[in-house]
């Protein structure tokens, strides 16, 4: 079906000015998380990363939000913004964290540790976000985990990494959920070092979804939107990037005179350092879907009741309005 569609539009179909009268058609707010395709980057309302953009969509007054992300973005936004039409270019749009923790069988899980608080991170689904005590994303996990009392013991769900990384920073002991970025696990130790040996005077900065052993080189360690503060701040000219390289597109507009080295992943002549969800989303994809107000992104009453409230706890600790 969506071939025929795509057969609709004229190969000189302007597709910025055809989403500019949908956005004002619709009254429209477009997010767009740093990982995304550059085009579609700059034709949207907000760039962020997925604190930042659940906070934007629920405080936006439009009626429509699409969401350039991946799916379990697009299901926070619609717990937060129940009336809201939520559009998500490409449902198939996922995330190797989220769909690597079904929600059964984190039920099962669970069962085991009786007693635990679930700290879950945003990269997951609406089933798992309700069977958390509190949501929080790769900016606020250390407070999130901090705001509980030491002795507590916690469950950390679904990123091993993110978990490890929190435990390590906070001294705390997490049991963690087996779960991982496949992009951020495919990046090459032995090409990060490479580079630091061609780049001597390179700064590195790195995504905590990344495993230990890479993150061991790392100068700095943040979420997409900490990474792009750190190189604004950095005085250093040279800096080697760690994370998707959808986010070089604002990282270089901020820093125009400086000189950002992505990393690859372990194989030559693969993409593996792109994630294969987010760039499921294109600037063709984004027109049609606001020209066809679909596909959407819907959650049902209960689950929303239930997925919100650890959310909204997120938002509360990390001193941010809904
Ligand atoms: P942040 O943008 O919150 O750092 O998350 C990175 C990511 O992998 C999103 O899927
Ligand atoms: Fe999920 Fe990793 Fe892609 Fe982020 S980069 S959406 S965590 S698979």
């Amino acid at each position: 079906m969506s071939r025929d569609i795509d057969r609709e539009l004229d190969p000189g179909f302007d597709l910025f000015a055809g989403i500019d009268r949908l956005r004002d058609e619709l009254n429209a707010v477009i997010l767009a998380h740093y990982y995304q395709e550059a085009d579609i980057q700059d034709v949207a309302d907000f760039v962020g990363d997925s604190l930042a953009l659940s906070q934007q969509a629920a405080a936006t007054d439009a009626v429509v939000i699409v969401f350039a992300g991946v799916h379990f973005m697009a299901e926070t936004a619609k717990i937060l913004s129940p009336e809201k039409l939520v559009l998500l270019p490409d449902l198939e749009a996922g995330c190797s964290l989220a769909d690597g923790c079904p929600p059964d069988e984190f039920a099962e899980f669970l069962a085991h540790y009786p007693g635990h608080k679930v700290v879950s991170y945003i990269n997951c689904s609406a089933a798992t976000k309700a069977m958390s005590d509190v949501i929080c994303t790769s900016s606020n996990a250390l407070k999130i985990v901090e705001s509980f009392p030491e002795d507590q013991p916690i469950v950390f769900a679904p990123d091993r990494y993110l978990g490890a990384y929190v435990a390590k920073q906070t001294g705390r002991e997490l049991v963690l959920w087996p779960g991982s970025c496949e992009v951020h696990e495919t990046f090459s130790e032995r090409k990060l070092v490479e580079l630091k040996v061609q780049h001597p005077g390179a700064v590195v900065t790195a995504h905590p979804e990344c495993p230990d052993q890479l993150l061991q080189h790392a100068d700095h360690i943040g979420s997409t939107s900490a990474m792009l503060a750190f190189a604004r701040s950095t005085p250093e000219g040279e800096i080697i990037v760690v994370t998707e390289p959808g986010i070089l597109h604002q990282m270089q507009k901020e820093n125009p005179d400086k000189m950002l080295i992505p990393v690859p992943g372990e194989e030559e002549s693969c993409n593996c350092n792109e994630c294969p969800y987010m760039k499921l989303n294109t600037l063709e994809k984004l027109y049609l879907c606001m020209r066809n107000r679909a596909p959407e992104v819907t959650v049902s009453a209960e689950l929303r009741e239930k997925a919100l409230a650890p959310i909204d706890l997120m938002l509360a600790l990390s001193g941010a309005a809904r």
